[in-house]
Formats: structure tokens, C-alpha cells, sequence
């Protein structure tokens, strides 16, 4: 049984892989998904570069397609970079912010995640703004010290559900194989609650959090019945359809 609250979503982090070889995965889903009755929206996020060529290959059906990670700004010189409006005319519906992998790799920090989560908005689309705490943190006992941390840095200004989706990401569990137990899921996710209800009023409550961090068919539906938990931001297990279907069939 998937927890009550918010419509869940279950997302998948292409990160940098696929190519056009992979297309066949997204037909293959969304042949998979035909006609099935969802009770989840279900998105993948594949790199820029064949994000056009994944839409086209889902246009008529209910898989959306969102981005990895977007600039600031709308246009101008920023050499490499791409903008959420970019990304909605390739047809996203979201982008994903603040992942650990830029956190780490590129040094972005609260306030560059917060400018960006804020450009995906002006574009109007929904920023998926990743948090999680290390390990090490969490073995010193401040992974809710982080989290707090991160959600006020990170989360817009009078942001709205219908464009803020948050992701608890434990970087631990990121690519591992390991996961949080489900009562420290339960914990982290009802800790995020409390902090958006503070930072976003209402529409606190209403906003989707995902769980991720080495989610798979095996552990979905554990990981997807805690409460607070409205859905997955899934990594390696989104790259081939049999074992994201297998995920997403938590919500049917
Ligand atoms: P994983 O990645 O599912 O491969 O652990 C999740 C993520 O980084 O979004």
C-alpha cells in the first residue's frame, strides 16, 4: 500500500547515460504502461542532448520528461549551460536541482540551488530540489540538522506545490545498494514535512517528497508505504523499463 497524501511521483535520474540506442527503453514503457491505471504520475529525466529525441518518442503517452539540472538564467553568456525555458521547449515538465552528484562534483551550494530551483519556476515548470545528509553526518547525528538546513537554503521564496517537488536523497544510499531503514525514512520524511509547512505555509503540506537512493523493484513498496513518502527519484534502476515498471507498479 503506497501512504496517503499528495498524487506520488515516480522520477527517473538518467544521469549521464543513454544514448540513442536507449530509446528503446522509454517505448518500451510506455508500451509496458498502455493500459495500465496509474495512481502516480511517472517521469523520466534523460540528458539534454536526447531529451528531444525521448519526448518524441512518449508524445501521446502519459510518461513526462523532465531535465537534470538547469542555469538560472533565462539566456545569455553562460558557455555549457542550459535554461529551464530551453528545457520546456524541448517539452519538461520539471528539472531536477540540486542533486548530490552537482552538489559534490561542481560545488553548488544552498544558494546556487535556490537561484536555480527559482529560474525552474519563473519557467513555470516544478524543480525537483534534491537534500540529504552524507554519511558521516548522519552518523553524528545531524541528519535532521541538515535537512533543515538545506530545505531553507534551498527552497524558493513563495514557492508552491504545484511547482516544488522536494527529493530526501541520503547521499549513502545514492548508487550503493544501501538504504535507510524505514522508520529513519519515516523520520527524515515527516522532519521535511513539519520544515515545509513552516517555509511554505499551506501548500506545505501539499508538496511531494520523494524518497531516493538506491530504490528497486525489491524495496519500492516498503520504501513507498511510510507516510510522507509520495514517491521515488530513482537512479540505475530507471535505465532499463522492466525494473522501473517494476517500481512504478507500486502505484497501480
Ligand atoms: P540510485 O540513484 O537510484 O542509482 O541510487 C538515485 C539518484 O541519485 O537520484
Amino acid at each position: 500500500m503506497a501512504s496517503e497524501g499528495p498524487r506520488p511521483l515516480v522520477a527517473g535520474n538518467w544521469k549521464m547515460n543513454g544514448s540513442l540506442t536507449m530509446l528503446k527503453e522509454p517505448r518500451l514503457l510506455a508500451a509496458m504502461l498502455k493500459d495500465v491505471r496509474l495512481k502516480a504520475d511517472v517521469m523520466v529525466c534523460p540528458p539534454a542532448i536526447i531529451l528531444r529525441r525521448v519526448k518524441s518518442v512518449l508524445k501521446g503517452t502519459k510518461i513526462k520528461v523532465g531535465g537534470q539540472d538547469s542555469h538560472w538564467n533565462p539566456s545569455g553568456a553562460h558557455t555549457g549551460d542550459i535554461s529551464p525555458e530551453m528545457l520546456k521547449e524541448a517539452g519538461c515538465s520539471a528539472i531536477i536541482v540540486g542533486h548530490s552528484e552537482r552538489r559534490t562534483n561542481h560545488g553548488e551550494t544552498d544558494e546556487t540551488i535556490q537561484k536555480k530551483a527559482k529560474g525552474v519556476q519563473r519557467a513555470g515548470l516544478t524543480a525537483i530540489i534534491c537534500i540529504g545528509e552524507t554519511l558521516e553526518e548522519r552518523k553524528a547525528g545531524k541528519t535532521l540538522e541538515v535537512v533543515s538546513r538545506q530545505l531553507k537554503g534551498s527552497v524558493p521564496e513563495n514557492s508552491d506545490a504545484a511547482h516544488t517537488v522536494i527529493a530526501y536523497e541520503p547521499v549513502w544510499a545514492i548508487g550503493t545498494g544501501l538504504t535507510p531503514t524505514t522508520a529513519e525514512v519515516a523520520e527524515v520524511h515527516a522532519h521535511i514535512r513539519k520544515e515545509l509547512a513552516a517555509i511554505m505555509g499551506a501548500e506545505g503540506t501539499a508538496t511531494r517528497i520523494l524518497y531516493g537512493g538506491s530504490v528497486k523493484p525489491s524495496n519500492a513498496a516498503e520504501l513507498m508505504s511510510q507516510p510522507n513518502v509520495n514517491g521515488a527519484l530513482v537512479g540505475g534502476a530507471s535505465l532499463k523499463a522492466a525494473d522501473f515498471l517494476g517500481i512504478i507498479k507500486v502505484y497501480t
